[in-house]
């Protein structure tokens, strides 16, 4: 038998799409401002610089929120999101076992999420770096870029302009290395699209027996 359940609150919702897209367009833009030789979308370079610190404004405004949200007031930062010990010392293991051989004999998905602990192990481990380190690095050198006068203290701290415009690249590749584990990860669920429902509706479909039961695993029947 199938129920529902409310699995993602409005402000999270909110945040991730406004976010996604902003990622997706800071991309985009930036394959043009860093290869402007090959890549040539949006007309001129200043259109994709005006573009790429406009989504990087939208980005940061909506993190800020994100961040103001799951701190203050839903207060589920910690519980949700920071690693258990035995997350680190088995279940990060026990999870990467069932996506890269388990799925695909279609046994069942080790961690069953609800509302109070909503990410497996490794999902912890991944958003944690990606939203608490990476996003706000990118941030800061993305900021230290647009305003490099007010910031010059700042970037000569860490070893110039270069420096700062190499780890800008750099953390935006690891962005794009997340988003495309990110989003064929997501598709595992008991049905391709079962994890991107509640991303967009709130309510997350699941069986009784948990979500991921062989029987209605694609890979087990066939
Ligand atoms: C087109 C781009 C994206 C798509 C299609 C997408 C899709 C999804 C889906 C389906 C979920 C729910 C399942 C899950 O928890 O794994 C999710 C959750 C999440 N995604 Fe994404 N995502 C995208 C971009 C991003 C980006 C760029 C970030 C971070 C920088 C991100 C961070 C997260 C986080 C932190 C969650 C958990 C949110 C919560 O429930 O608190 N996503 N995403």
């Amino acid at each position: 038998m199938k129920h529902t359940i409310y699995m993602t609150p409005m402000p999270v919702r909110i945040w991730h799409w406004l976010n996604a897209f902003g990622i997706v367009t800071l991309t985009v833009t930036g394959l043009q401002i860093r290869f402007p030789e090959y890549v040539n979308i949006f007309g001129t370079y200043k259109a994709a610089i005006r573009l790429h610190n406009t989504a990087g404004t939208v980005v940061s405004i909506s993190y800020a929120l994100w961040f103001i949200y799951y701190l203050f007031v839903a207060g589920t930062l910690s519980k949700l999101y920071l690693p258990t010990a035995e997350d680190i010392t088995h279940g990060i293991f026990r999870q990467a076992f069932f996506y890269f051989y388990n799925y695909f004999l279609g046994r069942p998905n080790p961690h069953h999420s609800t509302p109070d602990s909503k990410f497996n192990p490794l999902q912890k481990v991944a958003y944690l770096m990606i939203i608490i380190i990476l996003l706000p690095l990118v941030i800061v050198s993305g900021f230290s870029l647009m305003y490099v006068a007010p910031m010059r203290e700042l970037i000569l701290l860490i070893g110039g302009i270069k420096t700062l415009v190499s780890s800008h690249f750099l953390i935006a590749c690891c962005f794009t290395a997340f988003l495309f584990v990110h989003i064929y990860l997501a598709t595992l669920g008991h049905t391709p699209l079962a994890h991107f429902k509640p991303m967009w509706s709130g309510w997350e479909e699941e069986d009784d027996e948990g979500e991921q039961s062989p029987g209605n695993n694609p890979a087990k029947q066939h």
